[in-house]
């Protein structure tokens, strides 16, 4: 293999930059061609594929966003658009690929390995923390201590005025944002899609902790909770206990910028390297992840299919610690 090419898709995520510094250092330790396909599969598609050096990933590191671009692609949905993507590898002398992403990336990166047949390897690359096979994916814990400071600030005035804050978090089907943050900022409740809750009982656990002279709240609502997002919770939770001062706020797409945190740093610069070498040794069709502090693969099919377990564990901690 003597020409690589990395690029990032979906959700930009802090750290991806990390990342593809990571993937252009250690091609070029191994004294491979490494190239970058700028806006995802989009770029793939359309042939924006360009040589990348040493000096391209420089200072890098610390920057939120990705420098690579991204995009999601619906033409690489398409068969069509998989076979101009492959006819571009190809005419650029690509070997392998690196892709970084989330779970949209792994599964078109699946099907495309599947159709053919080019080596791939993925590096989590996502706020949502919602791949198998990784204890964190790169940017998720910058997500979380991003939407802790704001949840700090508005417990601040929360309190001040003795009053209930539905906060809303990012995680379309995914509520590890929610629970973490609800964890660390020592929600009252939290709402998350993998278990769903109805409005009575957000209702009845408010009267009971009114009840208990609690006299401020903060409930963290994952995006893709299932009564509906923040404002709508809030309105209809009004209309009920009208003697309740609530307030809403999405802190939306906030969590997805700034600079990435040491963890972030760290793992997607693990993760780079390892993607690298994986590549080189002959693996495919796998996710790199880092599993109780050891990197461990997992076949891309696995990573989006299979849930984690520790759900039913976070809600407790927000449940008892908050009483
Ligand atoms: O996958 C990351 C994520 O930020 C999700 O939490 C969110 O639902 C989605 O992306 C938003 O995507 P977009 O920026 O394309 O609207």
């Amino acid at each position: 293999m003597k020409n690589i090419a990395v690029f990032t898709s979906g959700g930009d995520a802090p750290g991806m930059n990390a990342c593809v510094r990571a993937v252009v250092r250690a091609a070029i330790h191994n004294n491979i061609n490494i190239y970058g396909i700028y806006r995802g599969y989009e770029g793939m598609i359309k042939g924006d594929i360009r040589p990348l050096t040493s000096q391209s990933v420089s200072n890098i590191i610390q920057r939120g966003g990705t420098v690579l671009k991204s995009a999601r692609s619906d033409d690489f949905r398409t068969k069509e658009g998989r076979q101009k993507a492959y006819d571009q590898l190809k005419s650029h002398n690509i070997e392998g690929l690196i892709a970084i992403g989330g779970n949209g990336t792994f599964t078109g990166a699946a099907i495309f390995h599947q159709e053919y047949g080019i080596p791939t390897i993925g590096c989590p690359g996502t706020i949502d923390n919602d791949l198998y096979g990784t204890d964190f994916t790169i940017g998720f814990d910058t997500a979380v201590n991003t939407a802790l400071d704001a949840i700090d600030k508005i417990r601040d005035t929360a309190d001040s005025h003795d009053r209930v804050f539905f906060i809303e978090v990012m995680g379309r089907d995914s509520g590890y944002i929610a629970l973490r943050s609800a964890i660390g900022g020592g929600a009252e409740m939290v709402l998350i899609p993998e278990k769903p809750d109805s409005l009575e009982n957000v209702i009845e656990r408010l009267k009971h902790g009114w009840g208990r002279h609690k006299r401020s709240f903060i409930v963290i609502v994952a995006e893709g909770e299932e009564i509906g997002n923040a404002a709508f919770i809030s309105q209809k939770v009004k209309a009920q206990l009208p003697e309740l001062d609530i307030r809403f706020s999405n802190l939306g797409h906030v969590q997805r910028g700034g600079a990435p945190s040491a963890l972030d740093r760290v793992i997607a610069s693990r993760m780079g390297l390892s993607a690298v070498e994986a590549l080189l040794s002959g693996k495919t069709d796998m996710m790199v992840g880092i599993v109780n502090g050891r990197i461990k693969f997992t076949p891309f099919a696995e990573t989006f299919k299979k849930k984690r377990e520790q759900i039913a564990e976070m809600i407790k901690l927000v449940e008892v610690l908050s009483k």
